[in-house]
This record gives structure tokens, C-alpha cells and sequence, in this order.
């Protein structure tokens, strides 16, 4: 196992206020039922950002982290942020957030790993640190996912979530950190989870408008196998490279995107029900904010504490996957 060179110092999340329940699809005219969407993904609700943007998620998040490390913005190196839903295209939403919080000093850098954001964005971090070109760092993950999602499409719009969730990542002196991480990707199967219309191939238009290629398009069933595959092989690689086993973790915390998906990575990783963080039935998927926020709450509400290992693992649009066993 190797020394950490990160730990996590500090974090804190942030979700709207606004809490939307599958009973209030019917509401907004789409056809679906309670009982299909928790039978299939184990949501029950989600928070939609109606007022907030993704910079006030970002930055409400990144307070509370920054508090409880007790580092003040100007002393922030970097600023690393996961999204897919950034407020505007350009500038990134690593330096809107940069603005917002007065992190005057900071290199403040987007990544686009989707819903393994937060676990690239730290990696990305955590190497920058062990370069000395860092000696703090504010992670974050952040997703107003309501505004790019199609509400007219039932397959996609009951799964999604608002939110936030951040880190501080400061240089280990202890035994503490990131112990160890693994990131993959696959660009050929993109085309299976990906917004088409609104980047340069095909900026917006009145045809992309009309054919409402500019929200997020998906093959669920495709994506479901790629996620279970992908999320147990991260599993297993951050275990055996901290040389760890399942029976050593006290918590896992999946990517909350799906309880079924989650339920097959714990079973591969042979870490029972109970040593996994689930808040998927009242967030739904926040992609690269649903690391953040559930080790956020897990700490706040005591179930991880001082010493505990945490695993880590993620999967998304790409595809992305990845994983890290961190020593809190
Ligand atoms: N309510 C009611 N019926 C619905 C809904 C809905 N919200 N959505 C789809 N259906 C219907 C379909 O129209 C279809 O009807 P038909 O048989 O008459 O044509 C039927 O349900 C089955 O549709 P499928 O898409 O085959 O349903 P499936 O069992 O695959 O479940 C789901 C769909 C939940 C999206 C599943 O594929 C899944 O969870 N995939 C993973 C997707 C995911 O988590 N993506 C998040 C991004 S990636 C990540 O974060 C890991």
C-alpha cells in the first residue's frame, strides 16, 4: 500500500431546495408511476435546482468543505470541478466558482469525466499535489442535470438529480489519504450515453431545437450492463492496488445512479448491504456530484470516522470509470 500523499481534509455539499417525488411526474404531464421508477432504480425522489444555479450549488458545497478544513479560499492552489452541466459553455464553471468564492490564487480547471467526475477530479488533484505544483485543493463535483435533461423523455428525466459536493485535498502528513485509484475510459462507446446537439459538430439550431438533440440521449439497457461490468472490475482494481479486500473496507461508496447497479458492484466486491452508502432513493443520479454529497453525509452523520477506508467507485457517460480507496 502506498503512503498517501492526499487526504481529505474537509467536505461539504449542497442540494436545491426544491424536492421533486415520482408522484410529482404526473404533475408535468409524464407518464410513469412510483412503483416503476423504484422498482427499477430505487429513486423515490430528487432536488431540482428551480432557483439555484450550478455555481451557487458549487460554491455552497465548497463553504461548507473549506469550513471544516479551516482553509480560507486565498489559500487554495487548485480548483478542480467535475460537471456535466455547467452554467455556460465558456468560461469554465472551475472559475466561475473560482469568482464566486474570492479563491484568488487558485488554477481553477474544469474535467469532463461525467459521473466519474468528483473520483477524476480528485486523482487529477491528488497527482498534482504529489508534483509539488499544489499543496491544497478544493475537488469538486456539480450537476444541474434538470436543465439538460429532456422532460418530455420518460426513460431519462426520472432518473436525474440537482446537487453538489466538495473536498479539500490537502498534502498527507499522516497515514491518512488516498491510498489508492484507478480511472479508465472507453471514447468508442460514447455515442450510448451523450448530448449530440450543442457542441461544435452541431451547435445549436432551430433543427437541434426541434429534434431536442440538445438534452441527454441514452440506451438504458446498454449503459445498465457497461455500469455493473465497469463499476465491479474499479472495485477490484483500487482493492488489490491498496491490497485490500472487501472484508477491509468499512464503507463503499458507489456512484448513486441506480440501487440495482449498486446492489451488483457491492456483490462482486463482496462487501455486504450494510457497508454500502445508498442515498440514491432521495437524490437520484447527480453524476459527479453523488460521490461528494454521499461521503459528505456519511461523515456528518457518523457512519465513516477517523481511520475508516473508503472505497470509492464511479461509472459514466464516455464511458468513464474509476475508483480510490481513501484512509479518512
Ligand atoms: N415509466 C414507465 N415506463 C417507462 C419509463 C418510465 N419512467 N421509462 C421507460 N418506460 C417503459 C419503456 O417505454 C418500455 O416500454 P415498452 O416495453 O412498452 O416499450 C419499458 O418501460 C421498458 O423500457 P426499458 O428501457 O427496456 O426499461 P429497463 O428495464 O431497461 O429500465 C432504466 C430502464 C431504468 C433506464 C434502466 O435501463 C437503467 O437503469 N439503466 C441504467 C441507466 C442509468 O443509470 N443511467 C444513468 C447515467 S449513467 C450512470 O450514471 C451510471
Amino acid at each position: 500500500m502506498k503512503r498517501p500523499i492526499a487526504y481529505f481534509a474537509g467536505t461539504g455539499r449542497m442540494v436545491p431546495s426544491t424536492v421533486f417525488t415520482n408522484f410529482d411526474f404526473a404533475k408535468v404531464g409524464i407518464e410513469t408511476t412510483d412503483e416503476w421508477i423504484v422498482e427499477r432504480t430505487g429513486i423515490k425522489q430528487r432536488h431540482i435546482a428551480k432557483t439555484e444555479s450550478a455555481t451557487d450549488l458549487a460554491a455552497g458545497a465548497s463553504i461548507k468543505a473549506m469550513e471544516r478544513a479551516g482553509v480560507q479560499p486565498g489559500e487554495l492552489d487548485i480548483i478542480v470541478l467535475g460537471t456535466a452541466s455547467p452554467d455556460r459553455l465558456l468560461p469554465s464553471a472551475a472559475v466561475d466558482l473560482q469568482a464566486a468564492l474570492g479563491a484568488g490564487r487558485a488554477a481553477a480547471f474544469d474535467v469532463g469525466a461525467a459521473c466519474s467526475g468528483f473520483i477524476y477530479s480528485a486523482t487529477v488533484a491528488e497527482s498534482m499535489i504529489a508534483m509539488g505544483n499544489a499543496d491544497t485543493a478544493l475537488v469538486v463535483g456539480v450537476e444541474k442535470l434538470s436543465a439538460i435533461t429532456d422532460w418530455t423523455d420518460r426513460s431519462t428525466c426520472v432518473l436525474f438529480g440537482d446537487g453538489a459536493g466538495a473536498a479539500v485535498l490537502k498534502r498527507s502528513k499522516h497515514h491518512k489519504g488516498i491510498i489508492s485509484t484507478f480511472l479508465r475510459s472507453d471514447g468508442t462507446l460514447g455515442d450510448l450515453l451523450c448530448r449530440p446537439s450543442g457542441g461544435a459538430a452541431r451547435p445549436f439550431s432551430q433543427d437541434v431545437l426541434d429534434d431536442r438533440s440538445q438534452y441527454i440521449k441514452m440506451n438504458g439497457r446498454e449503459v445498465f450492463k457497461n455500469a455493473v461490468r465497469s463499476m465491479s472490475e474499479a472495485a477490484t482494481r483500487a482493492l488489490d492496488s491498496a491490497k485490500l479486500t472487501g472484508a477491509d473496507i468499512d464503507l463503499m461508496i458507489p456512484h448513486q445512479a441506480n440501487i440495482r447497479i449498486i446492489e451488483a458492484t457491492a456483490k462482486h466486491a463482496n462487501i455486504p448491504m450494510d457497508k454500502v452508502y445508498v442515498n440514491v432513493d432521495r437524490f437520484g443520479n447527480t453524476s459527479a456530484a453523488s460521490i461528494p454529497i454521499a461521503l459528505d453525509e456519511a461523515i456528518e452523520n457518523g457512519v465513516v470516522g477517523e481511520g475508516a477506508n473508503v472505497l470509492l467507485v464511479a461509472f459514466g457517460a464516455g464511458f468513464t470509470w474509476g475508483s480510490m480507496v481513501i484512509r479518512l
